[in-house]
């Protein structure tokens, strides 16, 4: 589903350190600064799914807790529908990697938890609904520990759906869960996307996930991290993850990361960027016409032929 294009969150020159206490602490001179962004801009559209992907300990989740308020950067802005962003909002539901649902609560009490406030009937109607959504029939008196891995991750969902958010920040959620229901849970949430409408901002570090779901894909570059590119995925859904344009999509990400060529069995070392960031925000490129840059090395690449259907 193709998102309008009102402008939703507008991210300005973020840059952000921290200090290193336990280097400060190895050196005894004063503390050392980790400088995580540099520079970042990026505008999301209203209703988009957007992916974030970028190497392990870039700072992909400071940017989504930056955006979702939960830390301040150190310079520039954030705007959300115009206004900055100056802490958390309840509209604006971040769901985690580790489970985040009640043990002591049913499935359905979780998914009803933000709605204490909506009266009796409407509750139980919406909680019926979203059950219903996550395909939970069946499981609503039941308890978490009742569950699999899928199904919790599936009642978080439900739960942050069913607050009606205007904006899903998604930090790894399906990073603890096996491979195949990773694959069932991608297709249940651009499904769910596409009935709802909401503007996702997912972060992963698993470049076949990022093809398969976003409208536009977030390369960031090694830390201090920028916006290295933003790479266009203009195929609709649901998506074969064997069609060339999403062969050249997951290409030209894999190519920004560093994995330019077939043999180049290596990340880019620590401290070179693979693509040296410009300031501001970068131009979205659609993949390449033709298969310029070859397949990343073996291990890099997810089996991609189970991926099919999301
Ligand atoms: N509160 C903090 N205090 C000090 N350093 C921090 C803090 N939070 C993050 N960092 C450092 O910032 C860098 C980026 O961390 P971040 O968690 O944002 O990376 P990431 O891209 O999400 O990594 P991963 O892919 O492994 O989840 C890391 O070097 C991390 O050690
Ligand atoms: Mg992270």
């Amino acid at each position: 589903m193709a998102p309008n294009h009102q402008p939703k969150i507008d991210i300005r020159g973020l840059s952000t350190s921290f200090r290193d206490s336990r280097r400060s602490r190895r050196n005894g001179r004063g503390a050392d600064d980790v400088h995580v962004l540099r520079d970042v801009n990026l505008t999301v559209r209203e209703g988009e799914f957007l992916c974030i992907v970028g190497p392990s300990g870039c700072g992909k989740s400071t940017l989504l807790n930056i955006i979702a308020g939960f830390i301040k950067a150190t310079r520039g802005e954030v705007f959300i529908d115009g206004r900055p962003v100056t802490g958390p909002d309840p509209r604006r539901i971040f769901i985690f990697q580790e489970n985040g649902i009640f043990p002591w609560l049913t499935v359905e009490e979780n998914i009803g938890f933000g709605l204490l406030d909506a009266k009796p009937a409407e509750r139980r109607e919406t909680v019926a609904h979203y059950v219903r959504v996550v395909g939970l029939n069946g499981f609503e008196r039941a308890y978490p520990h009742a569950l699999s891995g899928g199904m919790k991750q599936r009642v978080e969902i439900a739960r942050a759906l069913a607050a009606n958010p205007d904006v899903l920040y998604m930090d790894e959620p399906f990073g603890a869960l096996d491979f195949l229901t990773r694959l069932r849970m991608r297709a249940e949430l651009v499904e769910i996307w596409q009935r709802e409408k909401k503007t996702v901002l997912f972060v992963t570090h698993d470049v076949d996930e990022s093809v398969q779901l976003a409208d536009r894909v977030v390369v960031m570059s090694q830390r201090p991290a920028a916006v290295a590119d933003i790479v266009g995925v203009d195929v609709p859904r649901p998506r074969d993850m064997d069609a060339p344009e999403m062969l050249r999509a997951r290409e030209r990400i894999f190519e920004v990361m560093g994995f330019a060529h077939a043999g180049a069995g290596h990340a880019p070392e620590e401290g070179r960027p693979a693509a040296a960031p410009e300031a501001g925000q970068p131009a979205v490129s659609q993949a390449p016409a033709a298969a310029a840059v070859s397949r990343p090395p073996v291990a890099a690449a997810a089996p991609r032929s189970a991926a099919k259907g999301a």
